[in-house]
């Protein structure tokens, strides 16, 4: 069998090279000529603002990103000091599957650590009268297995603002983007909200987008996440500049901006002659008299009477008079001794011996207990709840726009998988500057990407086109394999068990010295092609497989051929 598979293998590995020599061939000749779009790496230009921007970010410039980022040198609150630190690490490279040279972005290279960065803005982000616009790329250059890339909007107050100490209770207003572990696969969008009354600050988490969120965790591809919040309160979250989530900050986030105008009145209790039974025995219904109920369920059925050959003398079961008692049998510790008993053999072939018990039957005048029959209540009041009161913490917030000013951005991160890039974070008021910093980035990016996806299989179709022959190539080492593999699970899996005997492979002595061996394909034909003729020594061929696999362990010569000629037999 390893020989098989080998030699499947190889044809498979020719094939394919064949085609991608052909190819190759193919390709050193168009080029000359024509097309190098897809080799040379076009010239790529940094992005520019298309208007204001608190934050635009293209990471291109090392210098520039030195200067505005600062890397966290914070301790994780309240965990063991090993595992507290913010070490992770962070780079600024090309993509791993770069399609732009010098297109730069940041990386975070490290797993299992945790890692912050961040970088003012250039002035802080009011919520006032024009919306807020967050947009940034992220790619899973190795997929995602558990962690997060989301963004943080660091509120503008005293202790956000040294991004040294950024870490995970630095205060923030918003944080935004993908985030997965396992199958639990999430695109936040948390804000943190005022309470107007008496200043408690709670996050409150905006509902589920309703697309699946999968691919951008595992295709390795750049994805762009936006995040537009305007003063009517409203929101979309938009991938690749498709709106997956969009709502209200007062209706679609929990807990509610707003909490409920009453509540039940944890005061009040349920008065202790509330019924709130629906249904009531029947006070009015009585046993009736023939009701008995003692009456068993079963009775004996006096009907049954005693088979003719049952043999009410005879035990059913008798001492077994083989049996002998032990030599060391002792009475005094063991007791006296008895032969077991065993079934009377003169109760074999009748109905049964020794007493006869009539069967039961079902008792016909069986009731059971009596019960009154159940009636809706007349004193029925319904289920109990508590009143309802006026909320004593109820506010009404018509604004929830209105967050907390945000000074900073930052990435606060821990993942299991490394080497996340992020690219392009533009922060501004204006939907069209976003717009327009995507157009200069990301969508070149993804046509880029597209263009060297369909390269390879562009030059395939072309060159098919061109040169019919190469169908030949296909079929040879698509068709060839498949043969191979076909042939040999069908033919050759009963001698898997002894991989030196293997009379399929080349070199084994077998295939040219048996005599009639049936080795060559062309012989293995013809006992397909007449299946009935081998039917009579069917059984006799069940037997025989035993001892043939048996004697090919000590006849090393004729091994093969017997249990190869049967086999066509099975089908
Ligand atoms: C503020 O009010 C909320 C409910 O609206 C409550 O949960 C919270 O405990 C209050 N905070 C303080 C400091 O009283």
């Amino acid at each position: 069998m390893g020989r098989i598979r080998i030699c499947s293998l190889g044809a498979i590995v020719l094939g394919v090279f064949m085609v991608i020599g052909a190819l190759g061939e193919s390709h050193t000749h168009d080029q000359d000529a024509s097309d190098d779009e897809v080799i040379q790496k076009p010239v790529y230009k940094s992005p520019t603002v298309s208007g204001f921007a608190y934050l635009a970010e293209h990471f291109d410039d090392r210098e520039r990103f030195r200067t505005a980022w600062v890397q966290s040198l914070a301790k994780k609150e309240e965990i063991d000091e090993d595992i507290a630190k913010y070490d992770g690490i962070w780079a600024v490279e090309e993509p791993t599957r770069s399609v732009q040279e010098s297109d730069l972005g940041l990386v975070l290279k490290s797993k299992a650590r945790h890692a912050a960065i961040a970088s003012l803005l250039n002035k802080p982000f009011k919520f006032e009268d024009k919306p807020l616009v967050v947009q940034y790329e992220v790619n899973f250059q190795e997929g995602q297995e558990c962690g997060g890339a989301y963004l943080k909007l660091l509120t503008q107050e005293e202790s956000s603002l040294d991004l040294s100490k950024f870490h995970d209770k630095t205060p923030y207003t918003i944080m935004f983007g993908p985030d997965k572990c396992g199958t639990d696969h999430k695109l936040h969008f948390i804000f943190q909200h005022k309470n107007p009354v008496n200043g408690t600050i709670e996050e409150k988490h905006s509902k589920k987008p309703k697309e699946r969120l999968e691919d951008y965790f595992k295709d390795k591809a750049p994805h762009l996440f936006t995040l537009i919040v305007k003063p009517d309160n409203s929101f979309q979250v938009k991938v690749d500049g498709k709106i997956v989530n969009d709502g209200s900050l007062l209706d679609d986030f929990t807990p509610p901006v707003n909490p409920p105008l009453e509540i039940e009145d944890p005061n009040d209790i349920q008065p202790e002659d509330w019924d709130d039974r629906e249904k009531i025995p029947d006070p009015t219904a009585v046993k009736p008299e023939d009701w008995d109920e003692d009456a068993p369920a079963h009775i004996v059925d006096e009907d049954d009477v005693v088979p003719e050959d049952w043999l009410e003398s005879e035990p059913p079961t008798i001492p077994n008079p083989d049996s002998v008692k032990p030599e060391d049998w002792d009475v005094e510790m063991d007791g006296e001794w008895e032969p077991p008993e065993i079934p009377n053999p003169k109760c074999e072939g009748v109905s049964g011996c020794g007493v006869y018990k009539q069967k039961m039957k079902k008792n016909p005048r069986y009731k059971g207990k009596w019960l009154p029959p159940l009636i809706n209540n007349p004193n029925y009041k319904g289920k109990w709840k508590p009143r309802l009161i006026h909320n004593p913490e109820y506010f009404n917030d018509q604004q929830p726009f209105k967050m907390m000013p945000i000074g900073a951005v930052g990435f606060e991160l821990w993942s299991m998988s490394p080497d996340i890039l992020f690219d392009n974070i533009i922060i501004t008021d204006d939907e069209d500057v976003a717009k327009q910093w995507a157009d200069d980035t990301f969508e070149i990016r993804r046509r880029k990407i597209a263009q060297e996806g369909s390269g390879l299989w562009r030059q395939i179709a072309n060159f098919t086109v061109e040169n019919p022959w190469i169908w030949a190539v296909y079929i040879a080492s698509v068709g060839l394999p498949l043969l191979l593999v076909i042939y040999c699970c069908c033919f050759a899996s009963k001698d898997s068990s002894d991989d030196e005997k293997d009379p399929l492979a080349p070199n084994d002595e077998t295939k040219y010295s048996t005599p009639g061996g049936s080795v060559n394909p062309e012989d293995e034909v013809p006992h397909l092609a007449r299946p009935e003729e081998p039917l009579n020594d069917n059984t006799e061929n069940e037997e025989e497989t035993d001892e043939i696999i048996a004697s090919e362990k000590d006849d090393e010569g004729g091994s093969g051929d017997g249990p190869r000629r049967r086999k066509p037999n099975k089908e």
